[in-house]
């Protein structure tokens, strides 16, 4: 089973502060990752439960799932860099997932489409520090679809009157 770097905080709100902050990710650092992305799942499905309607729970969810499909493209990555098998950890072992009793308005959807976009810009930074192409590439996709998880936020907004 993957275990979280012994250097990793305990909160996830340190631990993205800490990973906003990498600039070139050491592999304890992808690892970091790996949980947070992980946890995305976890904190997308909580704030769906609370969605106002099904279209704007519907944006949220597969926002999401793609999350923990970043998650695992962490652990190609990781794999492509070092050869080791780093899988993302279920829920349940992941000190990172855990509900944040937030419900759907307007602010954190806000919060979603820069944080989301804020998302990217790490990927790419991460991307140009990383020599090994098919990585880099890797990252880059990544990148890319926070850049669609930001758009479905600003979806959500424009769908919370409707
Ligand atoms: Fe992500
Ligand atoms: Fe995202």
């Amino acid at each position: 089973m993957s275990r979280l770097p012994a250097s990793a905080p305990d909160s996830v709100g340190a631990a993205f502060a800490h990973i906003n902050a990498v600039v070139s990710p050491t592999i304890d650092d992808l690892k970091l990752m790996v949980f947070l992305e992980a946890s995305g799942l976890t904190a997308y499905e909580d704030l769906a439960r609370s969605a106002p309607n099904a279209a704007i729970g519907d944006l949220l969810r597969a926002n999401g799932r793609e999350e923990l499909a970043h998650a695992h493209r962490l652990s190609k990555v990781i794999r492509q860099l070092t050869g080791e098998d780093f899988p993302p950890p279920d829920a349940g072992v992941n000190p990172y997932a855990t509900p944040s009793g937030r419900a759907v308005d307007r602010q954190i959807l806000e919060y979603l489409v820069a944080a989301e976009t804020g998302g990217n810009d790490l990927y790419e930074i991460w991307a140009s520090h990383t020599a090994d192409a098919e990585a880099a590439a890797l990252l880059r996709q990544n990148g890319k679809e926070e850049i669609r998880h930001a758009e479905r936020a600003a979806q959500a907004i424009a769908l919370l009157d409707a």
